[in-house]
Protein backbone atom coordinates (compact mmCIF):
# COMPACT_ATOMS: atom_id res chain seq x y z
CA UNK A 1 0.00 0.00 0.00
CA UNK A 2 2.81 1.95 1.07
CA UNK A 3 4.73 1.29 -2.21
CA UNK A 4 1.72 2.02 -4.26
CA UNK A 5 0.82 5.48 -2.72
CA UNK A 6 4.37 6.29 -2.74
CA UNK A 7 5.23 5.46 -6.69
CA UNK A 8 1.75 7.19 -7.73
CA UNK A 9 3.43 10.41 -5.79
CA UNK A 10 6.38 10.47 -7.48
CA UNK A 11 4.62 9.93 -10.56
CA UNK A 12 2.58 12.55 -10.30
CA UNK A 13 5.65 14.60 -9.42
CA UNK A 14 7.13 14.00 -12.98
CA UNK A 15 4.39 14.77 -14.57
CA UNK A 16 4.46 17.99 -12.99
CA UNK A 17 7.82 18.30 -13.63
CA UNK A 18 7.40 17.41 -17.25
CA UNK A 19 4.57 19.51 -17.73
CA UNK A 20 6.43 22.65 -16.42
CA UNK A 21 9.66 21.94 -18.03
CA UNK A 22 7.39 21.37 -21.97
CA UNK A 23 9.74 23.12 -24.23
CA UNK A 24 7.08 25.10 -24.96
CA UNK A 25 5.30 21.96 -26.26
CA UNK A 26 1.65 23.60 -26.57
CA UNK A 27 2.82 26.48 -27.94
CA UNK A 28 4.80 24.67 -30.60
CA UNK A 29 2.03 22.31 -31.55
CA UNK A 30 -0.26 25.02 -32.04
CA UNK A 31 1.97 26.76 -34.29
CA UNK A 32 2.28 23.38 -36.50
CA UNK A 33 -1.60 23.27 -35.97
CA UNK A 34 -2.10 27.14 -38.04
CA UNK A 35 0.22 25.52 -40.29
CA UNK A 36 -1.10 22.33 -41.24
CA UNK A 37 -4.86 21.75 -39.65
CA UNK A 38 -7.14 20.09 -41.90
CA UNK A 39 -10.23 21.69 -42.96
CA UNK A 40 -13.28 19.61 -42.09
CA UNK A 41 -16.84 19.89 -41.94
CA UNK A 42 -17.28 20.04 -37.99
CA UNK A 43 -14.42 22.11 -37.31
CA UNK A 44 -16.50 25.50 -38.20
CA UNK A 45 -19.38 25.62 -36.11
CA UNK A 46 -20.08 25.38 -32.24
CA UNK A 47 -23.24 23.36 -32.32
CA UNK A 48 -23.04 20.23 -30.03
CA UNK A 49 -25.12 18.26 -32.31
CA UNK A 50 -22.79 18.68 -35.41
CA UNK A 51 -19.59 18.10 -33.12
CA UNK A 52 -21.27 15.28 -31.06
CA UNK A 53 -22.02 13.37 -34.41
CA UNK A 54 -18.45 13.76 -35.60
CA UNK A 55 -17.02 12.62 -32.58
CA UNK A 56 -19.10 9.18 -32.52
CA UNK A 57 -18.34 8.61 -36.02
CA UNK A 58 -14.61 9.55 -35.45
CA UNK A 59 -14.39 6.68 -32.52
CA UNK A 60 -12.29 4.07 -33.72
CA UNK A 61 -12.48 5.41 -37.70
CA UNK A 62 -10.23 7.29 -39.91
CA UNK A 63 -11.26 10.77 -41.19
CA UNK A 64 -10.36 9.87 -44.75
CA UNK A 65 -13.31 6.68 -43.62
CA UNK A 66 -15.77 8.38 -41.52
CA UNK A 67 -15.89 11.75 -44.10
CA UNK A 68 -19.07 10.63 -46.33
CA UNK A 69 -20.46 8.76 -43.74
CA UNK A 70 -20.78 12.24 -41.18
CA UNK A 71 -22.22 13.96 -44.27
CA UNK A 72 -24.70 11.29 -45.15
CA UNK A 73 -25.65 11.40 -41.15
CA UNK A 74 -26.08 15.11 -40.73
CA UNK A 75 -28.12 15.29 -44.52
CA UNK A 76 -30.56 11.81 -43.19
CA UNK A 77 -30.98 13.32 -39.68
CA UNK A 78 -29.80 16.59 -39.52
CA UNK A 79 -30.85 17.25 -35.85
CA UNK A 80 -31.45 15.36 -32.75
CA UNK A 81 -35.42 15.30 -32.89
CA UNK A 82 -34.51 14.00 -36.65
CA UNK A 83 -32.81 10.90 -34.84
CA UNK A 84 -35.38 10.76 -32.25
CA UNK A 85 -37.91 10.14 -35.41
CA UNK A 86 -36.27 7.47 -36.76
CA UNK A 87 -36.17 3.72 -36.14
CA UNK A 88 -32.67 2.07 -34.44
CA UNK A 89 -33.00 0.33 -37.82
CA UNK A 90 -33.29 3.29 -40.08
CA UNK A 91 -29.99 4.88 -37.80
CA UNK A 92 -28.17 1.52 -38.37
CA UNK A 93 -28.76 1.60 -42.05
CA UNK A 94 -27.17 4.69 -42.23
CA UNK A 95 -24.22 3.35 -39.99
CA UNK A 96 -23.97 0.34 -42.57
CA UNK A 97 -20.58 -0.46 -43.37
CA UNK A 98 -18.91 1.75 -40.85
CA UNK A 99 -18.57 -1.06 -37.88
CA UNK A 100 -19.03 -0.85 -34.79
CA UNK A 101 -22.40 -0.46 -34.49
CA UNK A 102 -22.40 -0.21 -30.76
CA UNK A 103 -21.93 3.53 -31.53
CA UNK A 104 -25.22 3.91 -33.77
CA UNK A 105 -27.46 2.03 -31.22
CA UNK A 106 -26.11 4.40 -28.41
CA UNK A 107 -26.34 7.48 -30.56
CA UNK A 108 -30.33 6.91 -31.19
CA UNK A 109 -30.56 6.18 -27.37
CA UNK A 110 -29.19 9.06 -26.51
CA UNK A 111 -30.38 11.39 -28.75
CA UNK A 112 -33.54 10.47 -26.73
CA UNK A 113 -31.65 11.60 -23.27
CA UNK A 114 -31.13 14.64 -25.03
CA UNK A 115 -34.71 15.11 -26.09
CA UNK A 116 -36.18 13.99 -22.29
CA UNK A 117 -33.34 16.83 -20.96
CA UNK A 118 -35.14 18.97 -23.51
CA UNK A 119 -31.49 20.13 -25.16
CA UNK A 120 -28.18 19.10 -25.70
CA UNK A 121 -26.54 19.13 -22.24
CA UNK A 122 -23.72 22.34 -21.85
CA UNK A 123 -21.35 20.40 -18.78
CA UNK A 124 -18.58 18.03 -19.15
CA UNK A 125 -20.52 16.07 -16.61
CA UNK A 126 -23.79 15.90 -18.71
CA UNK A 127 -22.41 15.05 -21.98
CA UNK A 128 -20.41 12.64 -20.07
CA UNK A 129 -23.70 10.97 -18.86
CA UNK A 130 -24.75 10.37 -22.41
CA UNK A 131 -24.92 7.06 -23.35
CA UNK A 132 -21.66 6.05 -26.05
CA UNK A 133 -19.91 9.26 -25.20
CA UNK A 134 -16.67 8.51 -23.11
CA UNK A 135 -14.08 10.65 -21.19
CA UNK A 136 -12.53 11.21 -24.86
CA UNK A 137 -15.41 12.00 -26.51
CA UNK A 138 -17.00 13.92 -23.71
CA UNK A 139 -13.97 16.39 -23.61
CA UNK A 140 -13.85 16.69 -26.98
CA UNK A 141 -17.19 17.88 -27.25
CA UNK A 142 -16.76 19.97 -24.04
CA UNK A 143 -14.11 21.75 -25.55
CA UNK A 144 -15.04 22.45 -28.99
CA UNK A 145 -18.55 23.49 -28.36
CA UNK A 146 -18.62 25.45 -25.19
CA UNK A 147 -14.66 25.89 -25.31
CA UNK A 148 -14.37 24.03 -21.25
CA UNK A 149 -11.16 23.64 -20.58
CA UNK A 150 -10.61 19.15 -20.88
CA UNK A 151 -7.95 17.72 -22.40
CA UNK A 152 -8.60 14.28 -24.98
CA UNK A 153 -6.68 11.54 -24.18
CA UNK A 154 -6.65 8.67 -27.28
CA UNK A 155 -4.22 6.73 -28.96
CA UNK A 156 -2.97 9.32 -30.60
CA UNK A 157 -2.50 11.71 -27.68
CA UNK A 158 -0.52 8.49 -25.73
CA UNK A 159 1.83 8.29 -28.50
CA UNK A 160 2.58 11.90 -29.11
CA UNK A 161 3.13 12.68 -25.34
CA UNK A 162 4.85 9.48 -24.87
CA UNK A 163 7.54 10.28 -27.86
CA UNK A 164 7.82 13.69 -27.14
CA UNK A 165 8.65 13.33 -23.28
CA UNK A 166 10.15 9.88 -23.50
CA UNK A 167 7.04 8.61 -21.12
CA UNK A 168 7.43 4.55 -20.04
CA UNK A 169 4.71 4.38 -18.26
CA UNK A 170 2.56 1.56 -19.96
CA UNK A 171 -0.68 2.80 -21.69
CA UNK A 172 -2.61 0.00 -20.84
CA UNK A 173 -2.47 -0.08 -17.23
CA UNK A 174 -5.01 2.16 -14.70
CA UNK A 175 -1.68 3.88 -13.72
CA UNK A 176 -0.66 4.97 -17.20
CA UNK A 177 -3.84 6.13 -18.01
CA UNK A 178 -3.78 8.46 -15.09
CA UNK A 179 -0.55 9.55 -15.56
CA UNK A 180 -1.33 10.68 -19.27
CA UNK A 181 -5.07 11.96 -18.43
CA UNK A 182 -3.06 14.19 -15.74
CA UNK A 183 -0.14 15.14 -17.90
CA UNK A 184 -2.17 15.99 -20.86
CA UNK A 185 -4.76 18.30 -18.60
CA UNK A 186 -1.18 20.20 -17.57
CA UNK A 187 -0.63 20.55 -20.60
CA UNK A 188 -3.67 22.26 -21.94
CA UNK A 189 -3.53 25.92 -22.62
CA UNK A 190 -6.36 28.39 -20.87
CA UNK A 191 -9.30 30.50 -22.57
CA UNK A 192 -10.09 30.34 -26.22
CA UNK A 193 -6.72 27.86 -27.21
CA UNK A 194 -7.73 24.77 -25.32
CA UNK A 195 -10.27 23.65 -27.86
CA UNK A 196 -7.26 24.39 -30.91
CA UNK A 197 -4.97 22.59 -29.04
CA UNK A 198 -7.29 19.22 -28.53
CA UNK A 199 -7.81 19.48 -32.50
CA UNK A 200 -4.00 20.20 -32.78
CA UNK A 201 -2.98 17.24 -30.84
CA UNK A 202 -5.71 14.99 -33.02
CA UNK A 203 -3.95 16.19 -36.35
CA UNK A 204 -0.64 16.14 -35.33
CA UNK A 205 -0.51 12.61 -34.56
CA UNK A 206 -2.77 11.49 -37.44
CA UNK A 207 -0.55 13.62 -39.95
CA UNK A 208 2.99 14.00 -38.92
CA UNK A 209 3.76 11.80 -35.27
CA UNK A 210 1.60 8.60 -37.21
CA UNK A 211 2.19 5.02 -35.66
CA UNK A 212 4.85 3.71 -38.44
CA UNK A 213 7.93 5.53 -39.95
CA UNK A 214 6.62 8.86 -38.33
CA UNK A 215 7.41 11.69 -39.82
CA UNK A 216 10.37 13.19 -37.71
CA UNK A 217 12.60 14.44 -40.88
CA UNK A 218 10.50 17.89 -40.87
CA UNK A 219 8.93 17.95 -37.60
CA UNK A 220 9.23 20.95 -36.19
CA UNK A 221 8.96 19.43 -32.74
CA UNK A 222 11.91 16.93 -33.17
CA UNK A 223 14.70 19.47 -31.56
CA UNK A 224 12.30 18.60 -28.25
CA UNK A 225 11.68 15.21 -28.48
CA UNK A 226 12.90 12.42 -26.43
CA UNK A 227 12.35 9.77 -28.30
CA UNK A 228 13.97 11.31 -31.91
CA UNK A 229 16.78 12.19 -29.50
CA UNK A 230 17.46 8.61 -28.33
CA UNK A 231 16.76 7.15 -31.41
CA UNK A 232 13.86 5.03 -29.53
CA UNK A 233 11.23 6.59 -31.40
CA UNK A 234 9.53 2.96 -32.28
CA UNK A 235 9.54 2.07 -29.22
CA UNK A 236 6.86 4.55 -27.94
CA UNK A 237 3.76 3.81 -26.56
CA UNK A 238 5.00 1.75 -24.29
CA UNK A 239 2.51 -1.71 -23.48
CA UNK A 240 2.85 -3.81 -20.69
CA UNK A 241 0.95 -6.68 -22.89
CA UNK A 242 -0.20 -7.27 -26.53
CA UNK A 243 -3.89 -7.87 -26.77
CA UNK A 244 -4.50 -11.29 -28.39
CA UNK A 245 -6.37 -11.84 -31.22
CA UNK A 246 -9.48 -14.43 -30.94
CA UNK A 247 -10.61 -16.91 -34.25
CA UNK A 248 -14.84 -17.46 -34.42
CA UNK A 249 -15.94 -19.67 -37.04
CA UNK A 250 -18.82 -18.46 -38.84
CA UNK A 251 -20.81 -20.58 -40.95
CA UNK A 252 -23.34 -19.05 -43.56
CA UNK A 253 -26.69 -20.44 -44.91
CA UNK A 254 -28.36 -18.22 -47.45
CA UNK A 255 -31.28 -20.05 -47.39
CA UNK A 256 -34.02 -19.43 -50.75
CA UNK A 257 -37.49 -20.54 -50.70
CA UNK A 258 -40.28 -19.25 -53.37
CA UNK A 259 -38.16 -16.11 -54.19
CA UNK A 260 -37.90 -15.30 -51.08
CA UNK A 261 -34.48 -15.29 -48.62
CA UNK A 262 -34.18 -15.64 -45.09
CA UNK A 263 -32.73 -12.83 -43.00
CA UNK A 264 -31.88 -13.28 -38.95
CA UNK A 265 -31.79 -10.49 -36.41
CA UNK A 266 -28.96 -10.72 -34.24
CA UNK A 267 -29.20 -10.50 -31.10
CA UNK A 268 -27.44 -11.20 -28.04
CA UNK A 269 -24.71 -8.47 -27.11
CA UNK A 270 -22.54 -8.36 -29.56
CA UNK A 271 -20.99 -6.00 -31.70
CA UNK A 272 -23.57 -6.89 -34.63
CA UNK A 273 -26.53 -6.76 -32.25
CA UNK A 274 -29.53 -5.23 -34.47
CA UNK A 275 -27.95 -5.86 -37.70
CA UNK A 276 -29.41 -8.29 -40.02
CA UNK A 277 -27.25 -11.75 -41.78
CA UNK A 278 -28.03 -15.15 -43.01
CA UNK A 279 -28.68 -18.25 -40.96
CA UNK A 280 -25.41 -18.64 -38.67
CA UNK A 281 -24.19 -21.34 -36.70
CA UNK A 282 -21.01 -20.97 -35.03
CA UNK A 283 -18.20 -23.55 -34.33
CA UNK A 284 -15.53 -23.38 -31.69
CA UNK A 285 -12.89 -24.69 -34.36
CA UNK A 286 -13.06 -25.95 -38.18
CA UNK A 287 -15.90 -27.37 -39.30
CA UNK A 288 -16.44 -28.91 -42.79
CA UNK A 289 -19.95 -27.94 -44.24
CA UNK A 290 -20.76 -31.63 -44.93
CA UNK A 291 -20.48 -32.55 -41.33
CA UNK A 292 -22.34 -29.01 -40.44
CA UNK A 293 -24.98 -30.02 -42.54
CA UNK A 294 -25.36 -33.96 -40.92
CA UNK A 295 -25.22 -32.14 -37.06
CA UNK A 296 -27.55 -30.79 -34.66
CA UNK A 297 -27.41 -27.59 -35.36
CA UNK A 298 -29.44 -27.43 -38.33
CA UNK A 299 -32.85 -27.38 -37.65
CA UNK A 300 -35.09 -30.20 -39.20
CA UNK A 301 -37.10 -27.92 -40.82
CA UNK A 302 -34.56 -27.35 -43.05
CA UNK A 303 -33.39 -30.72 -44.15
CA UNK A 304 -36.84 -31.81 -44.43
CA UNK A 305 -37.82 -31.61 -47.87
CA UNK A 306 -35.73 -31.30 -51.42
CA UNK A 307 -33.19 -28.65 -49.89
CA UNK A 308 -30.56 -28.21 -52.75
CA UNK A 309 -27.10 -26.98 -50.45
CA UNK A 310 -24.17 -25.41 -52.77
CA UNK A 311 -21.26 -24.64 -51.38
CA UNK A 312 -20.44 -20.92 -52.11
CA UNK A 313 -16.80 -20.75 -50.71
CA UNK A 314 -15.00 -21.45 -47.26
CA UNK A 315 -12.09 -20.03 -44.99
CA UNK A 316 -12.93 -16.30 -45.69
CA UNK A 317 -11.06 -14.26 -42.98
CA UNK A 318 -12.29 -11.01 -41.81
CA UNK A 319 -10.23 -8.94 -39.47
CA UNK A 320 -12.41 -6.99 -36.65
CA UNK A 321 -9.84 -5.54 -33.53
CA UNK A 322 -9.66 -8.25 -31.65
CA UNK A 323 -11.46 -10.85 -33.48
CA UNK A 324 -10.69 -12.94 -36.52
CA UNK A 325 -13.82 -14.41 -38.12
CA UNK A 326 -13.37 -17.25 -40.31
CA UNK A 327 -16.21 -17.51 -42.61
CA UNK A 328 -18.12 -20.54 -44.53
CA UNK A 329 -20.97 -19.56 -47.08
CA UNK A 330 -23.24 -21.97 -48.77
CA UNK A 331 -26.89 -21.39 -50.00
CA UNK A 332 -29.47 -23.75 -49.31
CA UNK A 333 -32.69 -23.64 -51.83
CA UNK A 334 -35.66 -25.29 -50.48
CA UNK A 335 -39.50 -25.68 -52.64
CA UNK A 336 -41.26 -24.05 -49.74
CA UNK A 337 -40.50 -21.92 -46.50
CA UNK A 338 -39.41 -24.16 -43.50
CA UNK A 339 -42.27 -23.57 -40.47
CA UNK A 340 -39.67 -23.35 -37.76
CA UNK A 341 -36.66 -22.64 -37.36
CA UNK A 342 -36.27 -22.12 -33.47
CA UNK A 343 -35.94 -18.54 -34.07
CA UNK A 344 -37.44 -15.58 -35.42
CA UNK A 345 -36.87 -15.18 -39.03
CA UNK A 346 -37.79 -12.28 -41.62
CA UNK A 347 -38.69 -13.07 -45.38
CA UNK A 348 -37.80 -10.86 -48.06
CA UNK A 349 -37.44 -10.41 -51.77
CA UNK A 350 -33.78 -9.86 -52.59
CA UNK A 351 -34.63 -6.40 -53.47
CA UNK A 352 -35.94 -5.63 -50.01
CA UNK A 353 -33.26 -7.15 -48.17
CA UNK A 354 -31.11 -4.28 -49.67
CA UNK A 355 -32.89 -2.12 -47.45
CA UNK A 356 -31.95 -4.04 -44.30
CA UNK A 357 -28.45 -3.41 -42.42
CA UNK A 358 -25.80 -5.91 -42.61
CA UNK A 359 -22.35 -6.43 -40.98
CA UNK A 360 -19.91 -5.40 -43.67
CA UNK A 361 -18.99 -9.10 -43.82
CA UNK A 362 -22.09 -10.75 -45.29
CA UNK A 363 -22.25 -7.24 -47.35
CA UNK A 364 -18.95 -8.19 -49.31
CA UNK A 365 -20.14 -12.03 -49.76
CA UNK A 366 -23.72 -11.05 -50.91
CA UNK A 367 -22.27 -8.52 -53.66
CA UNK A 368 -19.36 -11.21 -54.58
CA UNK A 369 -21.77 -13.74 -55.46
CA UNK A 370 -24.47 -11.23 -56.88
CA UNK A 371 -26.47 -12.30 -54.46
CA UNK A 372 -28.43 -9.11 -53.28
N1 LIG B 1 -10.64 12.13 -34.44
C1 LIG B 1 -11.48 12.25 -33.43
N2 LIG B 1 -12.02 13.48 -33.36
C2 LIG B 1 -11.49 14.16 -34.39
C3 LIG B 1 -11.63 15.48 -34.87
N3 LIG B 1 -12.45 16.33 -34.27
N4 LIG B 1 -10.90 15.85 -35.95
C4 LIG B 1 -10.08 14.97 -36.55
N5 LIG B 1 -9.90 13.72 -36.14
C5 LIG B 1 -10.60 13.31 -35.08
Amino acid sequence: MLFTVSKQLILYCLYALTAMEDNNFAGRLLAWYHENRRNLPWRNTHDPYIIWISEIILQQTRVAQGYDYFLRFMERFPDADALVSATEDEVLRCWQGLGYYSRARNLHAAAHQIAEQGGFPKTYEGIRNLKGVGDYTAAAIASFAYGLPHAVVDGNVYRVLSRFFGVEEPIDTGGGKKYFASLAQALLPEGRESADYNQAVMDFGALQCVPNSPRCIDCPLSDGCVAYRDGRVSEFPVKSRTLKVKERYLHYMYIEAEGEIALFKREGNDIWRGLYEPFLIETNGPCGVEELWAGTEVPEALRAGDAVLTFLCGGVRHQLTHRTLICDFCKVELKAKPQDFGRPVCWVSPHEAAGFAVPRLIAMLFEKFGLC
